[in-house]
């Protein structure tokens, strides 16, 4: 047994993974994790999976570098991906990335957040109906990524009748993200930067020309900016806005679908959460921790670092695994364990440090909503195929979950 983890984590590589792999990736980064917690990758980079590891990585902004322009430009060159990426605020280092975090956090304020929440229950029991109207439904197409698309249309105010293309250029744009992608993936990602752009641009103008309540919509802040003056440029407020309405899609959509999927494979947990409806919010935090939406940051050395007695050289692009780090013994007691009621659950799904989710409470908020009014009016519901995983390594959900609901 010992020698077969052993020789799982030997034979790991980022690039070239398995089927199996994809369908269930833990014992692979438990063996990762007990024989070598910091692997180098055959491209030179490392892959780290200890939670302590991870901690230190995300806390030290100054050795672990965000800014991706070295990284992305041998795997984008200068494409529209490129600029998309390297400009968002999640793949910069301090001072551009304080500067613009200040205006998203500023405009994500939990004002603008707790104003959602009528709409979010409104749309949710809406959702419910049509799934009690159909029996049979697909729960990421029919409920779990139609919440987050509306959450976050409504998030910048884009219009009802122009959200169609939006999860599609999300799922191209993220999708080019991936450890390796085709050129038909490239050519996918680069086209959806370029729509979503030109879409925006006439967005962007609209808004100036009829602003809305800063307060509420999230768009017209970041236009208007600070009161101090402080706004951000034209390129950065459209990357931005790309970046938003992406960064609450999938992993979104994941975490619903990922927390109906979890209760239906543990039905002890869930008869307990129907018992207990309180437990709502450590369950959503059970839930991020034990199929953690996304399962990958990245981080590039600027000095030479020591990390788990391994010595790694300036430069080097470091892989941070939270999938990995959020079953960590070190960490959680018990934890291949599902527990709806787990505390304390100091989870990494949202990372950690001066990236942290800027979003957290409001996929909070959605994962609670949608999972205890799902439960609260089809209890019984069942699974009736099996689920059809999303393929990525990065972003974990489901493409699809074939289920039978009855009241
Ligand atoms: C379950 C849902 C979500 C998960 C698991 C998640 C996860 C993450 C993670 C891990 C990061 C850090 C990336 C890194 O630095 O390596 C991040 C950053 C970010 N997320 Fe989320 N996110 C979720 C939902 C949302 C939502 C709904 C929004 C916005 C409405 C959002 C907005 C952001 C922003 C703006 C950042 C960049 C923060 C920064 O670089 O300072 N996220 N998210």
């Amino acid at each position: 047994m010992n020698s077969d983890t052993r020789e799982l984590a030997a034979g790991f590589d980022l690039e070239k993974l398995t089927p199996e792999f994809y369908a269930d990736p833990y014992p692979t980064y438990r063996a990762l994790r007990e024989h070598e917690p910091v692997k180098r990758m055959p491209n030179g980079s490392w892959f780290l999976t200890r939670y302590d590891d991870l901690v230190s990585a995300y806390k030290n902004t100054k050795l672990f570098s965000s800014d991706k322009k070295k990284e992305f430009y041998p795997k984008y060159g200068a494409s529209p991906l490129y600029e998309h990426h390297t400009t968002s605020l999640v793949f910069n280092d301090p001072p551009a990335h304080t500067r613009v975090r200040r205006l998203i956090t500023g405009a994500l304020s939990p004002r603008a957040i707790a104003a959602m929440e009528p709409d979010l229950i409104a749309l949710v029991e809406r959702l419910l109906d049509g799934v009690g109207a159909k029996g049979n439904v697909d729960l990421i197409e029919d409920y779990a990524a139609a919440i987050p698309i509306e959450v976050i249309g409504n998030l910048l105010d884009v219009p009802h009748g122009e959200r169609g293309p939006l999860r599609d250029w999300s799922l191209a744009i993220l999708g080019a993200l991936e450890p390796v992608i085709s050129a038909e993936a490239f050519a996918r990602g680069n086209k959806a930067v370029g729509d979503f752009l030109a879409y925006l641009e006439t967005l962007v103008e609209r808004r100036r020309a009829a602003p809305g309540n800063p307060q509420h919509d999230v768009l017209t802040c970041l236009i208007q900016g600070e009161n101090n003056g402080e706004r951000l440029t034209a390129k950065e407020l459209l990357h931005n806005c790309i970046f938003l309405l992406n960064a609450g899609h999938e992993t979104t959509t994941n975490l619903i679908g990922n927390g109906l999927v979890a209760l239906s494979n543990n039905p002890d947990q869930k008869t307990r959460l129907i018992a207990q409806p309180e437990l709502i919010k450590t369950a959503v935090e059970e839930v991020l921790r034990f199929e953690s939406s996304n399962q990958l940051g990245n981080r590039m050395t600027t000095e030479p670092v020591e990390l788990g007695g391994v010595a790694l050289a300036a430069g080097t692009p470091v892989t941070l695994c939270i999938g990995a780090a959020n079953r960590d013994p070190a960490q959680f007691p018990d934890p291949e364990n599902f527990d709806v009621g787990r505390s304390p659950n100091r989870h990494l799904a949202f990372a950690s440090g001066p990236h942290q989710c800027a979003g957290m409470a409001l996929a909070r908020l959605e994962g609670a909503i949608a999972i205890s009014r799902f439960l609260a009016r089809f209890p019984r519901y069942e699974l009736n195929a099996p689920p059809v995983r999303g393929g990525r390594v990065r972003f974990r959900g489901f493409a699809s979950v074939p289920c039978a609901v009855t009241p």
